[in-house]
């Protein structure tokens, strides 16, 4: 039987965005299945969601796909998870040549650590190159309106969050 290719796709997803939906379904075009993981980082957590709530909100937003998606949170080493779980592909989102220099970094680090596991980067959708985790709290915490931003579950916390 065909190996099931599978995709790590991770991030902080604080919260997910349309864009970082729009990456999940470019990867289903290329990918049996893909791993959307949140990265827990202890050392220094300044998330708005706990990883329970954002884990929820992906599971949510991706339940018609069945076992396609499949939603987690990791500790430690992004490459080891990788393995852990075997994909041998990592996703990242390109957005603007300013996302470049950071993610040329962690690719070549992870390929350092892991030469086996190839880091794929998928150009986001132009509706969704300004659009980022980080942005959409800021709108919301000063009385914007993101509905055009995240899917209808995250607009719902985001407003509980702030109280709007
Ligand atoms: O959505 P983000 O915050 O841009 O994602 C960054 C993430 C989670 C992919 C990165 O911080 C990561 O891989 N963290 C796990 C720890 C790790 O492997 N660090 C070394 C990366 S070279």
């Amino acid at each position: 039987m065909a190996r099931t290719n599978i995709a790590v796709y991770p991030g902080s997803f604080d919260p997910i965005t349309n864009g970082h939906i729009d990456l999940v379904e470019r990867t289903l075009r290329v990918f049996d299945r893909a791993i959307v993981a949140i990265a827990i980082n202890p050392a220094k957590d300044s998330s708005l969601f706990s990883t329970e709530e954002r884990i929820e909100m992906i599971r949510e937003v991706f339940k018609d796909l069945g076992k396609r998606v499949q939603v987690d949170s990791f500790e430690g080493l992004l490459v080891h998870y990788a393995e852990r779980v075997g994909a041998r592909v990592i996703i990242r989102g390109l957005r603007a040549i300013s996302d470049f220099e950071y993610e040329f970094q962690m690719a070549m680090m992870n390929r350092e650590l892991k030469p086996n596991i190839e880091t794929l980067f998928m150009m986001t959708g132009e509706s969704y190159f300004y659009i980022s985790s980080r942005l959409v709290k800021e709108v919301v915490s000063l009385g914007g309106d993101v509905s055009a931003f995240v899917p209808k579950i995250v607009l719902r916390k985001l407003k509980q969050k702030f109280k709007r």
